[in-house]
C-alpha cells in the first residue's frame, strides 16, 4: 500500500476524525453538472478560485461523492490524462474538480474523494496521480500523500501550449513508483 495514497476502504477500519461520527460512504455518482457543484459549493460563486487565470478546463469523467441524507457534500472527478516527462510517456489518474461545502470542511471528506478517485485510477493499472491546484491548497493535498512537482509544467490550452500558472502535484499509487526525470508536459487541458 502506497503510504496514505489511501484507498475508501484502507481508511473505512480507521476513523481519524471521530468527534464527527462515523466517516460518511464516498459512493460513484451517475452524473456530475452543474446542479450537483451548485449542491456543493452553495453560495461561492468561485470556490477553485482559479476563474481570474482564465484557463480553459477538461471535465473529469468518473465522480465520486459524498451524500449526507439526501445532500451532496463532497467531490473529486478522475480522468486519465497523457503526458510526456523526458523519454518517457505516462498516463496519468488525473483528479480535479475536488470541492467540499463549505459547511463540512475539516471532517476528512475531501480525503474519502481523492482517495475513491485515485483508487479507481489504480484498479486501471494507472501508476501516477495528477493535480493542480493554488499554491494556498498544496499543504492539504501534502497531507494526502501528493508531492510537489518543481519545474515547469507545459498545458495544453485552445491557442496552444503554455506554463502552467497552477502547482502540480503528483502521487505514486503503484508501489515504488518514482516521478520520471526531465521536461513535463500535459498533452491534454488540463482537469
Ligand atoms: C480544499 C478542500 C477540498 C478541503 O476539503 P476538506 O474536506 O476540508 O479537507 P479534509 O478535511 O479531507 O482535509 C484533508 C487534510 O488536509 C488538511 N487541511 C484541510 N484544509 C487545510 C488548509 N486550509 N490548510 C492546510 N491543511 C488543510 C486537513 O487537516 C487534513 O489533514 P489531516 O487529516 O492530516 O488532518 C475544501 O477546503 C474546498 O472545497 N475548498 C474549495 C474548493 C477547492 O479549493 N478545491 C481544491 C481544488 S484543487
Amino acid at each position: 500500500m502506497v503510504p496514505d495514497a489511501g484507498s475508501g476502504r484502507h481508511h473505512a477500519g480507521m476513523n481519524r476524525y471521530p468527534m464527527y461520527g462515523p466517516t460518511p460512504a464516498v459512493t460513484r455518482l451517475a452524473r456530475y453538472t452543474g446542479s450537483e457543484f451548485d449542491e456543493i459549493r452553495g453560495d461561492v460563486p468561485d470556490p477553485f478560485e482559479v476563474q481570474g487565470s482564465g484557463l480553459v478546463w477538461r471535465p473529469t469523467r468518473e465522480h465520486f461523492g459524498v451524500r449526507l441524507g439526501e445532500r451532496l457534500v463532497a467531490h473529486a472527478g478522475y480522468v486519465p490524462v497523457p503526458l510526456a516527462v523526458g523519454d518517457a510517456r505516462i498516463r496519468a489518474a488525473g483528479i480535479g474538480s475536488v470541492i467540499v461545502a463549505p459547511d463540512q470542511r475539516g471532517r476528512g471528506l475531501a480525503r474519502s474523494v481523492v482517495a475513491a478517485a485515485v483508487e479507481h485510477g489504480r484498479g486501471r493499472g494507472l501508476e501516477y496521480g495528477l493535480l493542480f491546484c493554488r499554491p494556498d491548497r498544496v499543504p492539504v493535498y501534502e497531507r494526502l500523500g501528493w508531492r510537489l512537482l518543481e519545474g515547469d509544467v507545459q498545458i495544453e490550452q485552445p491557442g496552444g501550449p503554455i506554463v502552467m500558472p497552477l502547482r502540480s502535484m503528483w502521487l505514486p499509487i503503484k508501489e515504488g513508483v518514482v516521478w520520471p526525470s526531465g521536461p513535463m508536459r500535459l498533452l491534454s487541458l488540463p482537469m
